[in-house]
This record gives structure tokens, sequence and C-alpha cells, in this order.
């Protein structure tokens, strides 16, 4: 049975970008593999300046969102990295095996560190540590986002790396799950969403706040008049109907737009049906775990127990074999 791991930055708020893209596919994965691995990755999120307190609510705030989302902590195992602090030995160990030039090549990093003036070493090994998140687990399939790709790669590159000196089969090679919805746009059509460039919806959003953001969205720029034909293909609009929408109505939706029947602004309505008939759950659990939080600590506290003694028994072996102990 493949063992799945996966992790989140605590970076404010869940957003359809991450809940398509991994966080959907975590609950689906849940039910075929119990004990697949969810973790809020804090250490990740110390790479800048940040606030203690601060980081602390994140941190909650996520794992509530989470598990609002659907993750079941009786089936997945949900936890706090900075639980199993075995993650930043193993991350240690991976340093002194990782050429420089392979993280320098990163393409998360480039583009973080072009927007930095001083640029801190965490930042540059970050995909080391996401490595050791995956390995300790000796997991070996890792539901992300296509954003995530080159750092798995990297996770692959390290295992082989390990096994060809300390023990060929040691550590699987990890694949990545990808969904359909590998890359969600922000509204704006330009760029992926992303916490860091302001262009999300939140999943707990209320219906209004969330129509507020789609009624001015970007649709296909060629269709400048309600008139003119439009074309689904390249509609970011579009592209979230067949993440939201029924089959039925992605196609009747497709159909109005080629034959213009509907304005951009119709479509949206239906399109905010489907993402209201989404959400509105996630909202109403969420609400359910602010009224009771201890059911939040009580299932990272479960998880994090849970999470750790596997880790620490990777950590005896790696151990042995490095002739650490
Ligand atoms: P993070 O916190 O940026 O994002 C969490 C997950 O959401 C996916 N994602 C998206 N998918 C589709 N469209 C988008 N616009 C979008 N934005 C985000 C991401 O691909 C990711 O799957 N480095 C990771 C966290 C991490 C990790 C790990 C992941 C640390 N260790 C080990 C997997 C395994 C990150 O920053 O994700």
């Amino acid at each position: 049975m493949p063992q799945i791991f996966s992790g989140i930055q605590p970076s404010g708020e869940l957003h359809i970008g991450n809940y398509l893209g991994a966080v959907k596919n975590w609950v689906a994965l849940q039910e075929t593999h119990p004990g697949a691995l969810y973790c809020v990755v804090n250490y990740h999120a110390i790479t800048g300046v940040y606030d203690p307190a601060v980081l602390r609510q994140r941190t909650f705030d996520m794992a509530r969102s989470i598990l609002a989302a659907g993750v079941d902590p009786d089936r997945a195992i949900l936890f706090v990295q900075s639980a199993v602090p075995e993650h930043t030995e193993l991350a240690w160990i991976f340093n002194t095996m990782t050429p420089l030039g392979e993280l320098e090549r990163q393409t998360q990093y480039k583009d973080k560190a072009a927007r930095q003036e001083s640029i801190l070493a965490g930042l540059l090994n970050y995909p080391v540590l996401q490595a050791a998140d995956i390995l300790i687990y000796r997991a070996d399939r890792v539901p992300v986002g296509e954003d995530q790709a080159q750092h798995l790669e990297l996770s692959r590159d390290t295992a082989r790396r390990w096994n060809a000196r300390f023990g060929e089969g040691f550590f699987p090679e990890p694949q990545t799950l990808l969904t359909p919805a590998r890359r969600i746009m922000g509204l704006d059509g330009q760029s992926k969403m992303s916490k860091s460039l302001g262009n999300t919806v939140g999943l707990l959003e209320s219906d209004e706040a969330i129509w507020q953001k789609l009624r001015p969205a970007v649709t296909d720029p060629a269709r400048q008049r309600k008139t003119d034909p439009g074309n689904p293909d390249v509609c970011n609009i579009y592209s979230l109907h067949k993440a939201f929408s029924p089959v039925d109505t992605q196609a009747h939706v497709a159909t109005q737009c080629r034959s213009a029947g509907w304005g951009c602004i119709d479509c949206k309505k239906v399109l905010a049906d489907g993402v209201s008939a989404e959400l509105t759950p996630i909202r109403r659990r969420a609400e359910l775990l602010d009224a009771e939080p201890a059911r939040v600590h009580d299932a990272l506290a479960t998880g994090g127990a849970r999470a750790r003694a596997l880790a620490q028994a990777t950590m005896g072996e790696v151990r042995e074999r490095m002739g650490l102990s």
C-alpha cells in the first residue's frame, strides 16, 4: 500500500488554489490510504521575518481549515511539523549530501530570492527540508499542485543519493500526485493563485465576499461585448466551472459561451452557485470547530504522537546505517 504524505504552509488562509490543487485530493486519498500523513509545515514558514504569536495562530487556523475541508483525524494523520523535530535532523543529513547548484536552480528559490535584499540560507535549503518531510515516513506518493513538481524531483534525487551510499532501496522515490486542477490561476487570470500575490479566494469567505471577487474577474479577453461569442478554453472562469460545477452544467456553460447565449456575468452567477454548494458545508464545519477548538488541538496532539513514532523508527535506522549510533 503506497504511503501518502503532503504538507501545506501555515500562511494565513486555505484558498481555492491549494484546496483544489492539493487538500481536496488529501480528503479523497484518506479513504483509500488509511494513515495518510498531512502536515502543517511551520518550520518551512520561518524562512523570513515573522511574529511568533501570528505564526502560532496561523498554524492552528490552517489545521482547523484542513479539518473543515474534510480531512478526518480518524483516517489520516494530521500534525504540525515542529511536533516531530526529527524532520530537521534528517534535513541536516540531506544537506550534507545536496549539491549547492541543485538548490540554486530551484525556480521557487530564484523567484523568492529575487524579491529579497538579504537571502537567508533557510530559503535556499527549504527543498532539502521538504525532502526530509516526505522521506522520513518513506512516503512514495505526494499529492500536491504543479508548482511543487521541481521540489519533488529534488526529493527523488536525494533519496537516490542517500540510498547509493547507505542502503539501496531504503528510501522510495516519491511520485507527485496531481489533480486536474493542478494550477489554479488568480482571478486576474494572469498568475497562479497565491497568498503572496494577494489574488486568492479564501475557502471560508462568505458567498457575498466571493461574489464581489468573481464579478470583476477576467474572462476570455477577446470577448468584448455580450454579443461576441466566447471561447471557454481560454477563460479562467470556465476553468473554475470545471472544478466547481456539475459536468452537465459545464457543458451547458460552454455552449452558452460559444453561442453568446449568456453574457459573462450570467456564467459567473452559475459558477457562484457551484462554489457556494461546495464551500458552504466547509464553512459550517469550520464554525463548529471554532466553537470547540479543543477538537483541533486533540487531533493535532494525536497526529503528532503517531507521526513522531514513525519518524523516530526511520531515524533509528538512518543513524545506524550512517554510523551515527
Ligand atoms: P504551499 O503551502 O504553497 O501550498 C500547499 C499546496 O497547495 C498547492 N497549491 C496550488 N495548487 C493549484 N493551484 C494553485 N494556485 C496552488 N497554490 C498552492 C501546492 O502545490 C501545495 O501542494 N513547499 C510546500 C509545502 C511542503 C510540502 C512538503 C508539500 C513542505 N513540505 C512535503 C508536500 C510534501 C508549499 O509551500 O506548499
